[in-house]
């Protein structure tokens, strides 16, 4: 299949982008897949209402298909037709947080068929922020299914180049914008019950939420390897976000986690090994190691967050076998997008966290 790559700049005259995503809302409209930008990281869509669109995205990405898909609508207008109840506190959330990095699972309506879904009676919703997207799903019909623009496995696309090396000559299209800015994927919340469940979080923390519909709940299995109870998002049983080498993840004093991480590296390095870091700005120039990534100041979340994912592809690129990353659940683990960057770092890494 040919792949068209299209690009869209600021700049561009309002027309011309409006000609650009009338095409690829065609594109879905007529069964096809392109993937877009969102204001967390890339999506793959394709029409949710078409079982034969699903088919297509578990097959581009070569995903296992009881793994469902969220719904990317523009208007809230359009949510009564694909969900059969919208819970009040579901309302509140919506109002304050749409549109959003926010992933909403609902009961669904009988319009959306069970290959969006995974065969499952509920279907995530979610209305993105980033005025590209609105648009393009507007123009492909208004509801656009859509995971992150990876293949399986690997972590999920925030630049385009990612898109095209994952998913060149699989789709019919991919728009390469700017404006993915968060870098991790939407905070997702089951409103189905009495209380609404957090199943993976996200830059909308618990505290956010809970401001806003009183008490909440978390999913067990998030943050505990150990738990025999299966995730309540099925994508999240999946070894995820994982880099081709093994991450570590390094915990203690500062100076400790330096002199681990150093130790580890040389030792490595004399089997002829190659070696990467993720680290802080405070403390990067004190490592040694074949590939080193500077993830910013030690308290600006936002930006470890931004380039996470990117860190993890590029080791990859660059051939690196063994990875070690400061950890930064004493930085800011329990304070905004810190518990979504350690959640998925643990995934990232296996679970292996060693303690200095
Ligand atoms: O930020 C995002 O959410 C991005 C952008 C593209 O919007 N999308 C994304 O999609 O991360 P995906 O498919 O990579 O992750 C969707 C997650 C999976 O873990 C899936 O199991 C869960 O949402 N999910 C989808 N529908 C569900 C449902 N009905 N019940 C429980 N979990 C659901
Ligand atoms: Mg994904």
């Amino acid at each position: 299949m040919e792949t068209q790559i299209v690009t869209i700049e600021k700049a561009d005259a309002p027309a011309y982008i409006d000609e650009k995503l009338e095409r690829a809302g065609a594109c879905i409209r007529q069964g096809g897949l392109v993937a877009f930008p969102t204001e967390t990281v890339y999506g793959l869509g394709g029409d949710a209402l078409n079982p034969e669109s699903s088919r297509k995205i578990y097959a581009a990405k070569g995903r296992p298909s009881d793994n469902p898909l969220i719904v990317h609508i523009a208007d809230l207008g359009h949510l009564d037709s694909i969900v059969s109840e919208i819970p009040e506190h579901a309302r509140k959330l919506a109002d304050a947080f749409w549109p959003g990095p926010l992933t909403m699972i609902f009961r669904k309506s009988e319009l959306v068929p069970r290959q969006t879904t995974g065969g499952l009676d509920t279907v995530a919703v979610r209305m993105p922020s980033h005025p590209l997207a609105n648009r393009f799903i507007e123009k492909a019909g208004g509801y656009v299914a859509a995971p992150s623009a990876n293949l399986s496995g690997k972590p999920s696309p925030t630049t385009a180049k990612y898109v095209i090396q994952d998913m060149m000559g699989r789709i019919d299209m991919i728009i390469d914008a700017d404006g993915v800015e968060i870098g991790l994927e939407s905070t997702i919340v089951d409103v189905t019950g009495d209380v609404p469940m957090i199943l993976r979080p996200g830059y909308i923390t618990q505290e956010m939420l809970s401001k806003v519909v009183g008490e909440t709940d978390m999913d067990v299995t998030i943050f505990d390897s150990s738990s025999t109870q299966a995730p309540k998002a099925p994508g999240m049983k999946y070894r995820h976000y994982a880099p081709k080498g093994e991450l570590v993840i390094v915990e203690g004093e500062p100076a400790d986690v330096v002199r681990y991480i150093n130790e580890q590296t040389s030792l490595h390095e004399q089997k002829g090994e190659k070696t990467g870091v993720i680290g802080t700005q405070e403390l990067i120039e004190k490592y040694h190691a074949d590939s080193i990534k500077n993830a910013g100041n030690k308290d600006d979340s936002a930006s470890v967050a931004r380039q996470l994912y990117t860190f993890l592809r590029e080791f990859d690129d660059e051939g690196i076998e063994y990875m070690y990353t400061q950890s930064f659940a004493d930085a800011f683990a329990d304070k905004g997008i810190g518990q979504a960057i350690m959640n998925r770092l643990l995934k990232a890494a296996g679970h292996r966290v060693i303690k200095v």
